[in-house]
């Protein structure tokens, strides 16, 4: 409940800005701009629960990550949204003229819909469903989320790149925990150890969420 609160005060701050008519000489902008940036933050916030459950020993941390993973979606809809209304008028055909004439929204869009079906298929029933290892495959196209995030930042990003800089540090720094753990684990022995308790959202072994 904490984790949910927390994670909404980016849209209710966002909310009480607009109804005050408090968003900038250009409220667009701003809609879009903090929607994106807090996208990449919960896709961020996301990928870290592994690492830092794993490391720290906080099995309990897995509680988090499902509620982080659609608030990340929650936020490219508003994204979105804000796109496809104030700035396109709700029109598809130049929406799909412009996905495909500049390549930031290219790889934007293609993130967004990478992200659809990883929060259509978070439900526990979802994963019994696909099975765990089929779920976990699918799921890790999170990463691919997250790097296509990051690329469509820097290339809309006109002169200054430190902040998607700074984005795509924390994505490879977690990419690269990934390709460590599952390296010691290939080998038999794993880098950090954690208790092999049920996972309370999935019923799956904590150690066999991806
Ligand atoms: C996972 C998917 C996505 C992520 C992580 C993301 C992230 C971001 C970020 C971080 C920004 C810049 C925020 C800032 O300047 O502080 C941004 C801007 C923007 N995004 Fe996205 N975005 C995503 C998907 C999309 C989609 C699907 C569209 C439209 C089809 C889109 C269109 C835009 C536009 C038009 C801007 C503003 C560009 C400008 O200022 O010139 N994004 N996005």
């Amino acid at each position: 409940m904490a984790v949910f609160l927390v994670s909404s005060i980016p849209f209710v701050l966002l909310c009480t800005r607009l109804l005050r008519n408090d968003l900038g000489i250009n409220p667009v902008e701003t809609l879009q701009h903090t929607t994106g940036d807090w996208t990449l933050r919960f896709l961020i916030f996301t990928l870290a629960i592994t690492p830092l459950r794993k490391t720290l020993n906080l099995p309990e941390l897995i509680r988090f990550r499902r509620m982080l993973g659609l608030f990340a979606f929650f936020y490219v809809v508003l994204h979105f949204l804000t796109y496809l209304g104030p700035d396109q008028s709700f029109n598809f055909s130049g929406m799909w003229d412009d996905v495909a004439k500049r390549k930031f929204v290219t790889v934007g869009f293609a993130a967004f819909l990478l992200l659809i079906p990883l929060a259509a298929t978070s439900t526990t029933g979802m994963i019994r469903r696909l099975g765990g290892k089929r779920w976990q495959s699918l799921h890790r196209l999170i990463y691919v989320c997250a790097i296509l995030g990051v690329i469509h930042y820097y290339w809309l990003v006109k002169s200054d790149v430190r902040k998607p800089l700074m984005y795509a540090f924390f994505v490879g720094i977690f990419l690269l925990w990934r390709v460590w753990d599952a390296y010691f684990r290939r080998k038999g022995k794993a880098p950090a150890t954690v208790r092999p308790e049920v996972s309370t959202h999935t019923n799956l072994p904590a150690e066999k969420n991806v």
